[in-house]
């Protein structure tokens, strides 16, 4: 069963920024206390996480009150240009973020090791700083190209994880062929909202795959207790989603 989604197509990578970026700003504004955001990996999102160091967008964000976490990482060195965290951190962490509220992976510990890591600090940062059912006020995914988020690819049996928040993944399907460590379907989707940030015409084919209904990962993602938006550019999104 494909999860229910909004699909909203834009003009191009900037638009489609901007408005994850609007997105991100109204979750955290609504969270009572302290939010949580959940970031993803890959390239797409580069372009979101630059604007929101941008003066304009920086204002915007109450980071005092703002916990950074990451969907998913390859177990590289911490800053290897492979890195989804070292991304995020150059992007706009490391400038804004305040103290003692980003959580990214330890990508140098084994893949099960790290996985067991982060289940450890997604737990603290709940039982200390959530009163709620969901993790997350706002979960951010791309899409690959064979369909996975996360790290979590077509077959694998870390999809039918139900209980773990985070599993080591020993194989990649798709470059980089590195091992990953990743949040299952059950803590991605525990969220008030998941918005999926798809760009560029290299994705148009295995996004008229998702939406017309193939079993593939990406067509599982939902936001537990609110919408799952699509945020596609016009070069990325098929007849389908017009
Ligand atoms: C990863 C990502 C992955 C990514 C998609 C899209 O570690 O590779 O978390 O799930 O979001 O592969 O990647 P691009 O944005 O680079 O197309």
């Amino acid at each position: 069963m494909s999860a229910e989604r909004t699909t909203v197509v834009l003009a191009d990578p900037s638009a489609v920024a901007e408005a994850a970026a609007q997105r991100l700003v109204e979750r955290i504004q609504e969270a009572t206390g302290t939010a949580a955001i959940c970031l993803t990996g890959g390239s797409t999102p580069k372009k979101l996480y630059e604007l929101l160091a941008t003066p304009t967008w920086r204002a915007r964000v109450p980071w005092a009150r703002v916990h950074w976490f990451i969907s998913d990482d390859r177990v590289v060195p911490h800053d290897d240009p492979l890195s989804n965290g070292a991304m995020a951190r150059h992007a706009f962490l490391d400038a804004c973020a305040a103290p003692g509220t980003v959580h990214l992976i330890s990508t140098t510990l084994p893949p099960d090791d790290a996985a067991k890591a982060y289940q450890t600090a997604l737990e603290t940062f709940q039982q200390n700083h959530r009163t709620g059912d969901n993790l997350f006020d706002a979960v951010f995914l791309g899409v690959g190209p064979d369909g996975h988020v996360a790290s979590l690819f077509p077959g694998s049996e870390a999809l039918s994880e139900r209980h773990r928040w985070v599993v080591g993944v020993a194989h990649a399907n798709v470059a980089p062929f590195v091992p990953r460590v990743s949040l299952t379907l059950p803590c991605l989707s525990s969220t008030r909202e998941m918005t999926v940030i798809v760009t560029g015409s290299g994705k148009r084919d295995i996004l008229r795959r998702i939406l017309s209904g193939e079993d593939l990962p990406a067509a599982h993602i939902k936001a537990d207790a609110g919408e799952t938006i699509w945020l596609l550019d016009d070069a990325a999104a098929p007849p389908e989603a017009l």
